[in-house]
């Protein structure tokens, strides 16, 4: 299975490509990831991806598309794959149809803007494992502290509500249009963004296995 998750910031891609990877048992490829990681790490990609990312802007295309093109040779993406925030502009998904890359599903979450708002600014990740929390939804069972690896817990540089603003901005003019990009292929299903991401996931799995 080759799969497109396809989401507003926020919409919950990344917590359903987790899901979707422990049920499918295929690797879930978040190019946000991999360019976090290259900041952290402070590589010559990772400097130069941080100016972008910390003000809600989109990294160059050639720059991402070239990041998915050597992740894709890798052994694991052989059986499939989840793609979580690729590709994110019109140019991105035709990179993806030029390198011959067939698309079974793309699964977009829809999640309206308010919602979104809510749940970025109050999003805590680990710093060191990279776990997800919520102040309000999911909190740490210690204030700070991850559950899963006592880390520190850390608000993402891109969730001040000043520029969660800006990335649905880049969302709405960039990468909404891929909507109908696939959905012109046939393999576009929609599924509405639930309170509980239990049933969000319920919902996701079931378009990804129909
Ligand atoms: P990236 O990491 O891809 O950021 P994003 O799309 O903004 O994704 P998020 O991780 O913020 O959201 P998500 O949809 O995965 O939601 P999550 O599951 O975490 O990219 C970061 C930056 O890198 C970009 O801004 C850009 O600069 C650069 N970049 C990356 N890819 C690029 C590309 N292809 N081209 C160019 N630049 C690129 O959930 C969010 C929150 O909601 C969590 O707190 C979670 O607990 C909660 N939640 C999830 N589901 C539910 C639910 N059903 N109910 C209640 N709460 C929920």
């Amino acid at each position: 299975m080759r799969l497109i998750l396809l989401g507003a910031p926020g919409a919950g891609k990344g917590t359903q490509a987790e899901v979707i990877c422990n049920a499918l048992n295929i690797p879930a490829i978040s190019t946000g990831n991999i360019l976090r990681e290259a900041k952290a790490n402070k590589t010559a990609l990772g400097l130069e991806a941080a100016s972008y990312m910390d003000s809600g802007k989109l990294v160059p295309d050639e720059v991402v598309i070239n990041i998915l093109k050597e992740r894709l040779k890798e052994d694991d993406c052989k059986d499939g794959f989840i793609l979580d925030g690729f590709p994110r502009t019109v140019p991105q998904a035709e990179a993806l149809d030029k390198m011959g890359v067939v698309i079974d599903r793309v699964v977009d979450i829809e999640v309206p803007d308010e919602k979104i708002m809510a749940r970025l600014s109050g999003r805590r990740v680990c710093e060191k494992c990279g776990s997800s929390y919520h102040v309000e939804y999911k909190p740490t069972k210690v204030e700070g502290v991850c559950d899963r690896c006592g880390g520190k817990t850390v608000q993402r540089k891109d969730d001040s509500p000043e520029i969660i603003k800006d990335r649905l901005e880049v969302y709405h003019a960039q990468t909404e249009p891929l909507k109908d990009y696939y959905k012109k292929t046939g393999k576009l299903v929609i599924v509405e963004g639930q309170e509980e991401v239990a049933d969000t996931s319920a919902l996701t799995l079931k378009a990804v296995e129909a």
